[in-house]
């Protein structure tokens, strides 16, 4: 599949379920000083996450440029760029964790069609704050993945807001536990170089996450605690360049045909092979990705 393809089926997928493709957001925003570049899909619509009703109703899907410098030290490693394209579904206090994740499920297994039995799923394991999240657990149980491939992890890696963790969040910041897909390629080994056990968030390179089901329901508040938005929210965001390199077997984006001119360039200009060396592949990815 290429990512031409991908693109076209995410889109067409979710308006069979009732969704209205929306208009991707220029990368720098207009009357938004929070961040110098759009950095997520979910960025142009936070006053609607917030409440206000979005002139194209409550289910929204779009492809949205992104650009996240904080990102910019990992570029490198098989998986990171810092500009990236996002495959984004919302709802607007809509739908909820039962369809999203039975939607993310069947979008993976049956439209890219990957193997079930190499997807890894990601729960938020809760806070004194926020509850475990134990209903996307039984939604992905529902769903036939097996127990052992459901991990639970805490604030740095399941729970999503454009700052981080609740704690770095400020004022008025939205965001909300989250549920991520990971691919596992079983020909790449894991390394002890980053930790005794791999496990789905392991940056080894044996695992990929794939997609990001954020369910958006709290905002910070000035004394430093969450308060309830008036609505659930679904903020889904995954990488287009990741779903191209697993659909197509590949455990590096580099390889997919988004880079293939940008690395075809780069080889020929320097008469180096991309694949000579991981080093020299460090150094194309690099270039790749600034360009
Ligand atoms: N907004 C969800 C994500 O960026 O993962």
């Amino acid at each position: 599949m290429t990512s031409g393809q991908i693109r076209e089926s995410y889109i067409k997928f979710f308006e069979g379920r009732g969704h209205i493709k929306i208009e991707p957001a220029p990368l720098v925003l207009e009357n938004d000083p929070t961040t110098l570049f759009t950095s997520a899909g979910m960025q142009p619509l936070i006053p609607y996450l917030k409440g206000e009703p979005h002139p194209k109703g409550k289910r929204l899907v779009d492809i949205q440029p992104s650009l996240r410098l904080q990102d910019i030290e990992e570029v490198g490693d098989a998986s990171h760029t810092t500009f990236f394209e996002m495959l984004g579904n919302w709802s607007l206090g809509d739908y909820f964790k039962k369809e999203q994740l039975s939607w993310c499920w069947e979008f993976f297994t049956k439209e890219l069609g990957l193997e079930a039995e190499r997807l890894y799923v990601s729960v938020f394991e809760g806070t004194k704050e926020v509850p475990k999240d134990t209903e996307s657990a039984e939604v992905w149980k529902s769903l036939g993945v097996p127990e052992e491939r459901i991990f639970y992890y805490g604030v740095d890696k399941n729970w999503w807001s454009r700052s981080g963790t609740p704690e770095a969040m400020p004022e008025g910041e939205i965001g909300g536990p989250d549920s991520e897909v990971f691919f596992e390629f079983e020909d790449v080994k894991h390394d002890k170089k980053f930790g005794e056990e791999c496990h789905p968030n392991c940056q080894c390179g044996r695992f990929m996450e794939i997609g990001n089901s954020v369910f958006i329901q709290y905002e910070k508040k000035e004394d430093g605690t969450l308060s309830e938005l008036p609505q659930k929210n679904v903020d889904f965001g995954g990488g287009l360049e990741r779903m191209a390199a697993v659909v197509n077997g590949y455990s590096d984006v580099f390889l997919t045909d988004v880079y293939e001119p940008a690395i075809k360039a780069i080889e020929k200009k320097t008469g180096v092979d991309y694949a000579s060396s991981e080093e020299n592949a460090i150094d194309f990815r690099v270039i790749a990705d600034h360009l």
